[in-house]
């Protein structure tokens, strides 16, 4: 793996780090406190196609690689952690298996919206009891004529309050619910489609995660997204790819803590020197580095493993369960850096210490990636 970053991706991760600093970092406290959806800064990022990253060109995307998508969502999130969770689940569990699964009318009708950005993507899978265990889902999508009957209630729908289109999991076949297992494209404003409860989060509160509840809504037979039963391979593969791009806001929130870290500490002045002149400081950042370095190779080395199109189950879970772990132990040694001002909302060291908790357990809780690593180990043979 050639470890240099090409011209055109360094280009790119400027731009973006150019755009969060100017866009982003004025407003990630006041958007975090208000629970606000920058909508400003929204319309921003669809000018820079930021929304279809990876979508064909054919559809208004940019076509880039998925390193120079990382690197987006690094940049993003290493200044504003929810809106760099609003566009990796946009373009990597939206966007992205509609481009896969999707027949050419459905990617010619939903496709180019949601790589301007005038449409916002959301994935609903997880309900009140089905988290982890996806095949659990009770959603149901009846046949009736030309149309399903749908009837869902989905849970922590990130992009929820926002969202105009949504790939629903849901069974065609209550009986059998492996069996019937179906992925199926709604649309915000369907009848019987209802934004529901706001989750009060601890984190990542920019972003209006809500519940998403169905109730008897008519949806053409043509949104379904690949055939009937399809719907859990579609969902895995999603969550594959979207694993990627958890990672990589995960190391972006990893370096947005050290960064912060570095500057106070060489500001704040203890026992007559800068904190960062004193050793158990250095050792820390020293660590937090180190951390951060590793979790960026192993999130870059899963982007190059995708854009090679080799095995990705293993690769992105693995860079995930790394870098969520990363995120989460290099902000809380961020605050202890920061001491009591660590714990303090006057700080942004407190932000990326909430931001950072759900990385290891969105898109598959560290646990699930333990699971999906395990049997990718177990499963290989000897070289
Ligand atoms: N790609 C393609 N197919 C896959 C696959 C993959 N990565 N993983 C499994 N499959 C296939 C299997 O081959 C199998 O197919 P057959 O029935 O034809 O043999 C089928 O799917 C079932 O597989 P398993 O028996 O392995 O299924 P399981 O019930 O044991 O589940 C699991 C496996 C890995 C634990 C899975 O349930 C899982 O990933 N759970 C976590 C779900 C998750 O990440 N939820 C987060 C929701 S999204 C979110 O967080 C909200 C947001 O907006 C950010």
């Amino acid at each position: 793996m050639d470890l240099t970053l090409s011209i055109q991706q360094r280009q790119i991760r400027r731009m973006a780090r150019q755009f969060a600093k100017t866009e982003l970092a004025p407003i990630a406290k006041e958007i975090d406190e208000e629970g606000r959806f920058p909508w400003e800064a929204v319309e921003k990022m669809g000018a820079l196609n930021f929304f279809g990253m990876q979508a064909p060109r054919r559809y208004g995307g940019a076509e880039l690689d998925s390193i120079s998508y990382c690197l987006v969502i690094e940049e993003i999130s290493r200044l504003c952690a929810s809106m760099g969770l609003m566009l990796a689940v946009h373009n990597s569990v939206v966007v992205f298996p509609l481009n896969q699964f999707g027949s050419d009318e459905q990617k010619a009708k939903f496709l180019p919206p949601l790589a301007s950005g005038e449409k916002i993507g959301a994935f609903c899978l997880t309900e009140p009891n089905a988290g982890s265990d996806a095949m659990a889902i009770e959603s149901t999508a009846i046949r009736d004529g030309d149309s399903y009957i749908v009837n869902a209630n989905k849970i922590f729908v990130t992009n929820g309050g926002v969202a105009d289109t949504l790939i629903v999991f849901v069974s065609v076949n209550p009986e059998d619910v492996k069996k019937g297992f179906s992925a199926i494209l709604v649309e915000r404003g369907t009848p019987g489609f209802e934004v529901g409860l706001l989750e009060n989060n601890c984190g990542m509160r920019a972003n209006p995660v809500t519940s998403i509840v169905l109730t008897d809504c008519r949806v053409p037979r043509t949104n379904l997204l690949g055939r009937e039963g399809d719907g859990f391979k579609v969902a895995m593969a999603a969550l594959d790819t979207g694993r990627i791009g958890i990672a990589a806001q995960a190391v972006g929130i990893a370096q947005g803590a050290l960064d912060v870290s570095l500057k106070y500490a060489k500001e704040r002045i203890q026992f007559r020197v800068p904190l960062a002149r004193h050793q158990a400081i250095q050792m820390m950042l020293a660590d937090m580095g180190t951390m951060v370095e590793a979790a960026r190779l192993l999130t870059l080395k899963a982007a190059h493993v995708r854009d090679q199109g080799g095995d990705l189950s293993g690769p992105s879970a693995m860079a995930k369960l790394f870098a969520g772990r990363t995120a989460s132990k290099v902000a809380s040694m961020g605050v202890q850096i920061h001491g009591g001002y660590g714990y303090s909302k006057d700080y942004p060291i407190e932000r990326y210490f909430r931001d950072a908790r759900v990385t290891e357990i969105y898109e598959g809780t560290n646990e699930i990636q333990q699971i999906v690593i395990a049997r990718e180990l177990l499963k290989g043979g000897e070289d």
